[in-house]
């Protein structure tokens, strides 16, 4: 025993996201080669997770033993009489001879388990630190359970592709952060990234594009680097990362964007277009006029038909059909989309996206599922079930429609979009956004389902790029979607980060140090003020 080195456990509690209620008790526990994990049988998925994150790092036996086993333990129990924590909530008590972790369901054992690897010392994320260390953390009690529901972050991979290596680790620091909900934006114009086996061409055209445009010179000029890029995952390794994701009580929700942002979908099928083509894959960024035509009946097959498949692959409630960005130039011109507002009795190429937007969400419905999209959908006449994630555009429209009940997840373009420079959306500007907007009465505040931070990924080429816009913004967002609005301070939220970033220093996350912080590249800039001009246009956002 190092008794002369101060211990960990005698340093401040830093968790991420702070719990909603903690209580220090004097003393501490200490991992010891005696110590069991002691569980019952619902929490078996938890009892392997917990050993292999601890075993990793500590190197101590840590035998798995019935639950009511005396002696050192950690006890992983669910227990109906904790059913006012909700799903997610726990109850975590150290003292000197046993960590008890108590829930109602094992998601909220599982969350348990996070805060406690974060009592632990950050050299526990280690392989191989060792047994010569000490294993201790401090006697407490902690009665913890989330604010939100919906706790998300999104990855764009049709702008870039970065494969199951990079999304695996993704969800092992959302894991650590509490957060449930991983978005996948699996379709863009630049690529198609998931294979339909009814639909082959999707991957095997639709998820290649021969070079990329790397800056706004190139794609004014329509220049791209004639560097190939392409990925796209099997159904098999889909499997993989959902399974991977449910171990840790993360939904994967997948995006198949429509009727927009559909051009490498329509490169591999032109007859799906309002002109019938031919298109390539985009190699520049931006919005692109040619999109699904909505007088085809083709289309709705097409759509079905890939929706189906989304379906078996994520076992999830929610399916993203995107939404955003739709123009209607095409729809305009196309004796098709005509003849459907005719028959249908639309007056408006909005009508004609509601029209489509209501027939995905009548089918998703009838599979059991719920349509989520961005909030370019709201319209009168929305589909009651489907719910709006709010981005970008007018709040009043978004309030009145969570009074008649709508549901809304917030992800603010100025606060959460994890692509805008540390310059525009600070650390500390994404920290101390309030997603319940001061205009909310009681009922309309229910329907507040959470936050998410996209990451868009025009410009994020590879993983270095990826963890330096990503972190540390996201355990902001984390910390607001988990922790109680009156817990939540900066200047605490600081002080706390240290430690937490030392975990992400030994996993070699590449997050973005100090708040240095280069400003807006002119692509950045560019896009940034093409949205924000676009929406004082538009009346509804
Ligand atoms: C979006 O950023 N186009 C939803
Ligand atoms: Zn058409």
């Amino acid at each position: 025993m190092p008794a002369a080195r101060a211990s960990y456990a005698d340093g401040p509690i830093s968790i991420i996201p702070k719990p909603a209620h903690m209580e220090r008790r004097p003393g501490r526990f200490t991992f010891m080669a005696a110590t069991a994990i002691a569980a019952d049988g619902k929490n078996q998925g938890n009892t392997a997770y917990l050993r292999s994150v601890l075993r990793a790092g500590m190197g101590l036996p840590l035998p798995v033993v019935p639950a009511g086993t005396r002696g050192s333990r950690v006890e992983l129990i669910c227990d109906t009489a904790l059913a006012e924590l909700g799903v997610e909530g726990y109850r975590l008590e150290v003292t000197p001879e046993t960590v008890s972790i108590t829930a109602v369901d094992p998601t909220g054992v599982f969350y348990g388990i996070q805060t406690l690897r974060q009592l632990l010392p950050p050299a526990l994320e280690r392989r191989g630190a060792g047994a010569g260390l000490d294993w201790s953390i401090p006697c407490l009690v902690v009665e913890d359970r989330p604010r939100f529901g919906w706790r998300g972050f999104m990855l764009d991979e049709g702008r870039h592709f970065h494969g199951k290596e990079t999304v695996l680790r993704l969800l092992d620091i959302m894991a650590l952060l509490k957060m449930n909900i991983f978005h996948w934006h699996l379709t863009e114009d630049q690529g198609w990234r998931i294979e339909i086996r009814q639909y082959p061409r999707l991957a095997a055209i639709g998820a290649h594009r021969p070079g990329t445009a790397r800056n706004l010179m190139a794609m004014v000029c329509k220049r791209h680097d004639g560097v190939p890029h392409s990925g796209f995952y099997t159904q098999d390794e889909i499997r993989e990362i959902v399974g991977y994701a449910a171990e840790r009580h993360i939904t994967i929700v997948p995006e198949i964007e429509m009727p927009g942002h559909s051009r490498a979908a329509l490169a591999a099928y032109p007859e799906l277009s309002c002109t019938g083509g031919p298109f390539e894959v985009a190699t520049g960024f931006g919005i692109f006029k040619d999109i699904y035509c909505v007088g085809k009946e083709t289309t709705f097959a097409f759509l079905e038909g890939v929706l189906s498949e989304v379906m078996d692959l994520f076992p999830g409630p929610y399916l993203h059909i995107g939404g955003d960005e739709a123009p209607r130039a095409r729809w305009k011109q196309c004796p098709e989309c005509q003849q459907r507002m005719v028959q249908e009795g639309i007056t408006d190429a909005h009508g004609l996206q509601l029209y489509l937007t209501n027939r995905m969400a009548r089918f998703l419905d009838a599979h059991g599922r719920r349509l989520v999209g961005w909030n370019n959908i709201l319209n009168p006449g929305l589909d009651a079930s489907a719910i709006l994630q709010y981005w970008v555009g007018r709040k009043r429209p978004i309030i009145e429609a969570m009074g008649q009940g709508r549901q809304v997840i917030i992800s603010s373009f100025l606060h959460y979009y994890l692509d805008h420079s540390y310059s525009l959306t600070s650390l500390r500007k994404a920290y101390e956004f309030e997603p319940h907007f001061a205009e909310l009465d009681a009922a309309a505040a229910q329907q507040l389902l959470g936050v998410e931070a996209p990451l868009w990924a025009e410009w994020v080429p590879n993983r270095a790029r990826l963890e330096y816009q990503v972190f540390p913004r996201l355990l902001a967002v984390a910390e607001t979607g988990w922790s109680p609005a009156t817990a939540r301070a900066y200047l605490d939220f600081a002080a706390r980060l240290p430690r937490l970033l030392d975990r992400l220093d030994i996993w070699q996350v590449g997050y973005a140090r100090g708040h240095a912080i280069e400003p807006p590249s002119l692509e950045q800039a560019l896009g940034i003020f093409t949205i924000l001009q676009s929406q004082t246009k538009t009346a509804d956002g």
